[in-house]
Parts: structure tokens; sequence; C-alpha cells
């Protein structure tokens, strides 16, 4: 049974944590504390699994009484509950905290995220891993365009045209999302070449993950390196991103789920760009490695750095407080039984999608896996998906 802090100022949401969590009673044992000083105290007469942290809270708010717990408490797991136009603030707060849950709380995104808080958890503080990360040149900072379309979705006033016209100022990034917004995946009929356009057929939600995937994408300058092309790689991010989300809309998963399936496609192999930026003679060692041996190139990174590009993506998409859920499909994409979350996720997607999406990928599948969530009998289904779209793609 696992102990759980909730700490929430607003009394009316407290109260309803309270009520929603007492379904859970034989999983967790709750506490409630209005403020942080509170918090502390409770901290202080036993030790918590968890604690949950609103961030918006009068006198000490949820990153200082993280930051707090950190210190006092390292072995207690820390999550926000937040708005997304506070990810700016826990991007911030690097060590406080790197799991996120977005407002409106929902008890269902709370319990899974619970049920995977242990193994991402882990495995983002594995020594190997913070010591590749260390040897980045520069580890890049929080997307502020993304940050900036977070806001203007959020905001009251929020139009198509605000939003196209922050994509619009960077050339970069409006050539990928237009080339996104033409590729056949998304049927367009005739060809977009204005980002109003890209957006209202898109959609915010859409642009939004684009932007976020571009801006990471052209934050890294991979150098030349014969075996490895970005191009290439930007190809197959696309592909998986869009297949991620059609197998989650197949199984009916939520609109948000689904969505988080395209993000994490869009970004499960930025670890390679960042490797071929960074350490690119170290990264070709490991490209050839792979390729001599035969070997995945997962495990030739390992031998190399220690720690793989999943692992590294990870690492820094969950720096930015990016969901769990996001961070956790990149994480374990290679390695989906590494999860604790044993049901159809975003992870199950991009997992799937990547080996659909790579030569030989039925060997790269984890059919165990697949049969322990479930979804084993599916697999003829999805595959089906990948060859449609890979015609339409080749159309
Ligand atoms: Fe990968
Ligand atoms: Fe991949």
């Amino acid at each position: 049974m696992k102990r759980i802090l909730f700490v929430e100022d607003n009394e009316l949401l407290l109260e309803l944590y309270g009520i929603l969590l007492a379904d859970c009673r034989d999983e967790w044992e709750t506490s409630l504390a209005p403020e942080g000083q509170t918090a502390l105290k409770l901290l202080q007469q036993s030790p918590f699994d968890v604690v949950v942290s609103d961030m918006q809270m009068p006198g000490m708010n949820g990153i200082e009484l993280l930051t707090e717990v950190a210190r006092l408490y390292p072995q207690s797991s820390r999550i926000i509950i937040s708005g997304f136009s506070d990810q700016a603030i826990a991007a911030d707060s690097l060590n406080c905290t790197h799991l996120f849950i977005p407002k409106p709380f929902d008890v269902k995104i709370l319990r899974s995220t619970l049920a995977r808080i242990g193994s991402l958890d882990a495995y983002l503080k594995d020594d190997k891993l913070r010591g590749l990360a260390g040897k980045m040149r520069t580890l890049p900072s929080f997307p502020t365009l993304y940050l900036e379309i977070i806001k203007e979705i959020e905001s009251q006033t929020s139009s198509i045209q605000a939003i196209a016209k922050i994509v619009a100022r960077d050339p970069g990034i409006t050539a990928k999302i237009l080339q996104v917004a033409n590729s056949a995946a998304f049927g367009l009929s005739e060809k977009v070449n204005d980002p109003v356009e890209a957006v209202q057929q898109l959609g915010m939600t859409t642009v939004r993950s684009l932007v976020l995937s571009a801006q990471v994408y052209s934050s890294f300058a991979p150098g030349r390196l014969p075996a490895f092309s970005a191009d290439a790689l930007w190809a197959h991010l696309m592909k998986c991103g869009d297949l991620a989300r059609t197998i989650l809309r197949r199984e009916r998963a939520e609109f948000a789920e689904a969505e988080d399936a395209f993000t994490a496609g869009m970004l499960h192999d930025m670890g390679k760009l960042m490797l071929a930026d960074s350490l690119p003679d170290q990264f070709n060692e490991a490209l050839a490695l792979a390729k001599s041996e035969r070997i995945p190139l997962t495990e030739a990174e390992r031998e190399v750095f220690g720690a793989t590009h999943a692992g590294l993506a990870a690492y820094l998409l969950g720096l930015w407080g990016l969901p769990a859920a996001i961070v956790e499909a990149v994480a374990f994409h290679h390695s989906p039984e590494q999860s604790d979350l044993k049901q159809c996720s975003a992870l199950t997607a991009v997992h799937v999608a990547n080996a659909f999406s790579n030569q030989g990928g039925a060997e790269a599948l984890n059919l165990e896996y697949l049969a322990e969530i479930g979804v084993a009998d599916r697999l003829e289904d999805w595959r089906e998906t990948a060859a449609e779209l890979e015609m339409e793609l080749g159309a």
C-alpha cells in the first residue's frame, strides 16, 4: 500500500480529491494538507511514498514545497498538478519534480501516473543516464515557441490566426508544419502553403505537438555522419507519430491519450539527434558497432555510452515537465516491459509504430509484453493499418 500526501489550497478541490480517492482505499493511504507548511509537518511525522502538490498556492508554492521535499525526503516521488501555462516554471525546477499532471485533475490520470511513477522515476535517476546527459554539450532549454502556443491555446481570446502568427515567426518550423500538413497522411485534398490554413486543417492540438517536435528537431545541428541522416529520421518520426495516434484511435482511446501518442511518436528518437549533435564520434562508433556486430543500436549505445538514445530523450523531456505518458513512451519505446503500466497506452502505440516503421521490425516487437497487456490479438489489425498508412504516404 502506498502512502500519498495531497497538497492543495482550494478547500473544495481538496475535499473532492478525498472523495475521488476514497475509491482507491485498498491501494493508497491518502493524507490531505491545505498548504506547504502543514505538508512538511506531516512529512516530519512519517514518510510518504508520493507527494502530489498543486503549483499555485499562497505562502509556499508547489515548486518551493517540492524542492524542500526533494532535499529532506529524496526517496519520495514528487508530482505537480498544474495548468499547462505553468510548464515553464515547472521546467525551471529541474530537480524538484519531473512528473506533471495537467489540470483539470482526473483521477484516472493520477492512477495511471502512480502506476508508472515507480519505473519511470527509477529509470530517469539511473546514474549512467545522468552521466551521459551531463556530457551533452548543451541541453536545449524548453522550447519557447511551444510555450507561447500553449499560452495562446489556453487564453480566453485564442484564435487560429494568433497561433498561425506565432508559428510563422520561425521559418524552419513553419516549413516542417507545412510539410506534415501536406503529407498524404492528413488526407488534405489541396496543397496548403499558408500557416493559417495549416492550423485550421490540422487543429490546434496537432499544431502544438508539431511545434514542439519541430523546435526540438531544429535545436540540434548533427554533424555529418555517413551512417546517420537527420532527414531520414524526421521522416521516420512523422510516420511513427501518425501511426501511433491511429493505433490508439482504433482502440478508441481518449482524444488526449491519442494526441500524447502522436507527440511521443514525433519525439521518440530525438535522443539520436542529441547524440549526433553532442558526441558525434562516439555516436558514429555506436552506429558502426551495431552494424558490424549485427546488434540493435540500443545495445551498441549501451556499450559506448552506458545509456541509450531512448533514455536520453526521455531525460530531457522529463526535465521539461512534459506529461508522464509522453516521457514514458519515449523512455521505453524499445523496452516497454520495463514500464509498470500494464495496459494499452501511448507507450504501446509508439513501441508498435516504431517496430513497424523500421525494416525487419518484427524482431523489435516485444510480443510477450503485448500478450501480457492483452493486445496480442490486435497486432494483425495494426499491421494492416500501418500498411494502409504506408500506401497513402507512398501515393
Ligand atoms: Fe529508437
Ligand atoms: Fe524509432
